[in-house]
């Protein structure tokens, strides 16, 4: 097990190039398994759950390989359709292998995903986007079996929620199934983009329309393809809430700023200057930070949920009140109990978190207990008063690369130890 020593930074200061994105490598893993051959996916990052996705390639029969930041599939045999139950449980995107492993048996076995504990996470959108798509579901033994005898077929479906992971894999399983494929109230990330490009340079055909809408013609096979994977939008704000709660200047390149809009006029708000490039974005914070009276996740374009933890550790020591709001997953507020040791003033109230911002915070030992959760503690820390440990690093390392080595390298002093308890 391993901790970060995390000791007050000055000012954060310099450039950084962002990471591959984590949610959005894991679909494109998944999806090939669709490929009969071999797939070149280019920026995947160097991540705990990259590793669990390519176990799970490699548990159906794929081959994986990596040089440098480059991962090349063969999925040319598949000769498994069961995600083995360890593997299930260590995350919870495994549930994205779904729809791809059925549309290339036509039968999936999965066990009850893992992930973050950040509240209910159930799978029942998942479950009934494929069985709209013909395949049916059977519970036995802690496992869920599908399987579509005749073949995926194509439907008009609208999802109860616009989930993420759902839209991934009904998108997944519509590719090659008979006939056309509609959803309605999908979720429109631009991860799910990101997805569909990549499936249509290997030959699918998907129209994705950003309100929501959708359409999916079947076709009968996929082909190889390369891919370079976007950048992580998440990363990339993480990395300007930790530079502003530090009254420090950064400038993320290699982003889509569109992909990140909604966090600009937060910036504004928190009395930060933004400068905004075609693939770059710049902060520049005052000392002290302003409090933000109100903001709510909400799906893409919205604020993301994945900000929501690092937001309020920007906002514990901001001048004033503040206001965070989160209405998309129910219990993803566990860093607060943990930001509290150091000092912050925060209260929870269903699903909102009253934050009254606090001149200092003081060091203490916290418990990273959920990836994003887990750096929001980085970006208290770097703002408490002398030393802090921020224990269980590994939900960090399940979203970030290197962590420590980003920000040393934007002045902060921060390193990664053994610990001993
Ligand atoms: C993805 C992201 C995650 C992000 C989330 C919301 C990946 C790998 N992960 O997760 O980082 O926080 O989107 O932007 O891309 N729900 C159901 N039933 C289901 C599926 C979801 O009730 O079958 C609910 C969830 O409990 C949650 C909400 O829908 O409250 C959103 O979940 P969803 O969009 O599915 O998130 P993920 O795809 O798991």
């Amino acid at each position: 097990m391993k901790k970060f020593i995390i000791e007050k930074s000055d000012a954060l200061s310099g450039k950084i190039s962002v990471q591959g994105s984590k949610n959005s490598v894991l679909p494109l893993l998944a999806a090939t398994v669709l490929i009969k051959g071999k797939s070149r996916l280019h920026n995947c990052p160097e991540l705990s759950d990259v590793r669990a996705a390519v176990k799970i390639l490699e548990s159906l029969g794929c081959t994986v390989e990596r040089a440098g930041d480059t991962l090349t599939v063969d999925a040319s045999e598949i000769t498994g359709n069961e995600i083995p139950q360890e593997l299930m449980s260590e995350m919870r995107s495994s549930v994205m292998f779904l729809g791809a492993i059925l549309g290339r048996t036509g039968s999936a076995v999965l066990s009850a995903p893992g992930g973050c504990d950040i509240g209910k996470r159930p799978i029942d959108i998942h479950i009934s986007a494929v069985s709209d798509l013909s395949a049916h579901t059977r519970r036995e033994c802690g496992k869920l079996f599908f399987a579509a005898e005749n073949g995926l077929k194509g439907n008009t479906v609208t999802l109860a929620f616009p989930s993420v992971g759902a839209t991934e894999n009904m998108i997944l399983a519509a590719c090659t199934a008979k006939g056309k494929t509609v959803i309605y109230n999908a979720a429109c990330e631009p991860e799910i983009a990101d997805l569909v490009s990549f499936l249509n340079l290997a030959g699918a055909s998907v129209r994705m329309y950003g309100n929501g809408l959708i359409e999916i013609e079947g076709v009968r096979q996929l082909h190889g393809a390369e891919y370079t994977v976007m950048a992580d939008r998440i990363a990339a704000g993480s990395y300007l809430l930790a530079a502003a709660a530090t009254g420090g200047s950064l400038t993320v390149n290699n982003i889509f700023p569109q992909h990140i809009a909604s966090l600009i006029p937060v910036l504004g708000k928190m009395g930060c200057k933004t400068e905004i490039g075609d693939n770059f974005v710049s902060v520049s914070a005052p000392k002290r930070l302003k409090a933000v009276s109100r903001t709510g996740t909400m799906p893409y374009p919205g604020f993301p949920t994945d900000l929501q933890a690092p937001l309020c550790a920007s906002l514990c020591r901001a001048e004033g009140d503040s206001v965070v709001t989160e209405n998309i997953f129910e219990a993803r507020f566990k860093h607060v109990p943990e930001l509290k040791k150091l000092g912050a003033d925060i209260t929870v109230q269903g699903k909102t978190a009253f934050i009254k911002g606090v001149p200092c915070l003081c060091a203490s030992r916290l418990n990273a207990l959920d990836l994003r959760g887990g750096f929001a503690l980085i970006i208290a820390a770097l703002q408490a008063q002398g030393t802090s440990e921020i224990i269980n690093t590994e939900h960090i390392d399940r979203g970030y690369e290197c962590p420590e080595k980003v920000l040393t390298e934007l002045g902060a002093k921060i390193k990664r130890v053994e610990d001993y308890g």
